[in-house]
């Protein structure tokens, strides 16, 4: 695997395999590799002939300086990973060559970052959206491929995508979950084990809120899982929510393209996120 940490070295790499009519495949990340990233390059692998990661902790969508400090950076063990997923480039670049003093500016999302999650974390998407941006800037991705686990995310990075025009073709890839259930998330690792076991009762309400939907309203739905989380032990529920999935707008019928059902909350001072796909 060939590493790069300027903009400029690597985009000149790229260039050189773009000319020889490869196409690229980038997976973002922020390190911490699980099996979730890992399926990213697994299902890049497929569809292009270079395939690109980067690995840069974005401290633009932190909110809480607490969390960027002790966000996980397990760089060798990363590297490793990376290795034997069959990775070709990784891009890891110090927090300056990415930017400059000061720099402050925003991107109109139309509203699809000031909701759930983005209501919760003030200024997280727009963080987001500006380092995408940017590494979408130096790796010139014919396609990229993010994970349904920040359905959110998802949405936002296409509605960069439109405003500025970029030719990237972006893929959601589905959640992988542990055996009993669990969302895989980098910030797991710091669950105690009884935090983790009370962490299964979010994908356990997301299952049932996919079950109840087959035959009952969305607003019984909501509010079943929402009585569900409030009496398990152990959960801070921040939201549930079942939304249109273009618009994120809470649904109270049925006739919406696509559903979604969204939930976070706190367990234990971790903050997990997890969703499911109702239609
Ligand atoms: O999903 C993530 O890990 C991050 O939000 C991303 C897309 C790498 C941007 O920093």
């Amino acid at each position: 695997m060939k590493r790069f940490t300027t903009r400029t070295a690597l985009s000149k790499y790229l260039q050189k395999e773009r000319s020889a009519g490869k196409k690229i495949g980038f997976v973002a990340t922020m390190g911490a590799l699980h099996a979730g990233h890992l399926s990213l390059i697994d299902l890049a692998k497929e569809k292009a002939g270079v395939v690109v990661a980067s690995i840069f902790v974005n401290p633009t969508q932190f909110n809480d300086p607490k969390d960027l400090e002790r966000y996980p950076r397990p760089i060798e063990q990363d590297i490793a990973k990376l290795e034997q997923a069959g990775c070709d480039v990784l891009f890891n670049p110090p927090v300056e060559e990415m930017y400059a003093e000061g720099e402050n500016w925003h991107i109109d999302l139309k509203g699809l970052d000031t909701v759930l999650e983005g209501n919760q974390r003030p200024g997280h998407y727009q963080g987001v959206t500006q380092i995408v941006k940017k590494l979408f800037d130096v790796v010139g991705p014919d396609f990229a491929f993010f994970g349904q686990k920040d359905y959110q995310q998802f949405l936002v990075i296409r509605e960069m995508v439109k405003t500025f025009g970029l030719k990237t073709q972006l893929v959601m890839c589905p959640i992988v979950r542990e055996n009993d259930g669990l969302a895989m998330s980098s910030r797991n690792i710091h669950l105690s084990d009884t935090d983790r076991q009370h962490a299964l009762a979010l994908s356990q309400v997301l299952r049932s809120a996919k079950t109840g939907f087959e035959s009952k309203p969305a607003q019984a739905v909501k509010e079943q899982a929402i009585a569900e989380l409030s009496n398990s032990p152990g959960i801070d529920l921040q939201y549930f929510e079942i939304c249109d999935g273009e618009t994120l707008k809470p649904v109270s019928e049925k006739n919406a393209k696509s559903i979604v059902a969204l939930v976070a909350a706190r367990i234990g001072n971790i903050r997990l996120i997890d969703n499911i796909i109702l239609k």
